[in-house]
């Protein structure tokens, strides 16, 4: 990273380059803030710094964006990028942050949680390595599982490359365990494995999180949705005493599940 950060000029620690400091006081009106919040700022240099290197971001961000999402879109693979959450406005939606907060909730502090298919574990590292104090996440493409080490890694992260059908978990280990966006890319017989990989791996009063998009029938990977939060609540009460479900029109139609207690 060195020589990239060389040939763009960028600061590697926290210390301004005086060259973009005085490039930025010559070329003040190119900045999109107003005189007068200058003013109000006391033409703080940190302050215009900051805004400066916001706007630069934001455009080398879209940059990113663009060049993964081509790259992706080339592939046709079955999970998403969550850094474009991060890069460009048009991948900013509601649900994704739902989704999260959906599951935060049900992890204790200090629990040890389980993400099964967790993707490139965006959420993992941005949330629930946060709250928990193990967090196992277990997918078998190649591809989430690269960037996912590479960007998405924590000590107290465990991410393995694997069929979730192929895999030893310890038993009764967990206290929440996850599927998101990914429940509906398996069959009903596919769907009971996962209750029955839950049933072995979750403690006692453990809970089963997550979310799906309600019904399109529009999707290559899809292959059995849920029609609506009611299919969904009574497909989980085959299983568990404490159901709890909801749905949110936020992007998409999500529907979330929370489950406690085996039957
Ligand atoms: C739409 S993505 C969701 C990923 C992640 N949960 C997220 O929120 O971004 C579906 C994921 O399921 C994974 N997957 C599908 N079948 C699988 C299987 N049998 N074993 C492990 N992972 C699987 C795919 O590799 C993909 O990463």
């Amino acid at each position: 990273m060195k020589k990239i950060y060389e040939r763009h000029n960028i600061p590697q620690n926290n210390t301004m380059l005086q060259e973009d400091v005085n490039f930025i006081i010559k070329n003040l009106n190119e900045l999109p803030i107003t005189q007068k919040e200058l003013e109000k700022r006391n033409g703080n240099i940190w302050f215009i710094m900051g805004e400066y290197y916001f706007y630069l971001g934001k455009e080398i961000n879209k940059l990113a964006a663009q060049c993964i999402d081509n790259g992706y879109s080339q592939m046709n693979e079955d999970w998403y990028d969550h850094r474009l959450h991060l890069l460009t406005d048009q991948a900013w939606s509601p649900f994704w942050t739902m989704s999260a907060d959906h599951v935060m909730r049900k992890i204790p502090s200090d629990g040890k949680f389980l993400n099964l298919c967790a993707g490139d574990c965006f959420y993992d590292y941005h949330y629930y390595s946060k709250q928990a104090s193990e967090v196992w996440c277990i997918d078998r493409n190649q591809t989430s599982n690269y960037i996912a080490n590479r960007v998405h890694k924590k000590e107290n992260m465990k991410i393995i490359l694997s069929d979730i059908f192929n895999y030893q978990y310890p038993e009764k280990y967990f206290d929440t365990i996850c599927i998101r966006g990914a429940i509906e890319h398996f069959n009903d017989k596919q769907m009971e494995d996962i209750i029955n990989i839950v049933k072995h791996a979750l403690k006692d009063n453990g809970w089963f999180v997550g979310d799906t998009p309600k019904a399109t029938h529009d999707c290559v990977h899809h292959i059995k949705e849920f029609e609506n939060e009611e299919e969904l609540k009574q497909f989980m009460l085959k299983y568990f005493r404490i159901v709890e479900t909801n749905s949110f029109k936020c992007g998409r139609d999500t529907l979330f599940w929370a489950c406690q207690t085996f039957i």
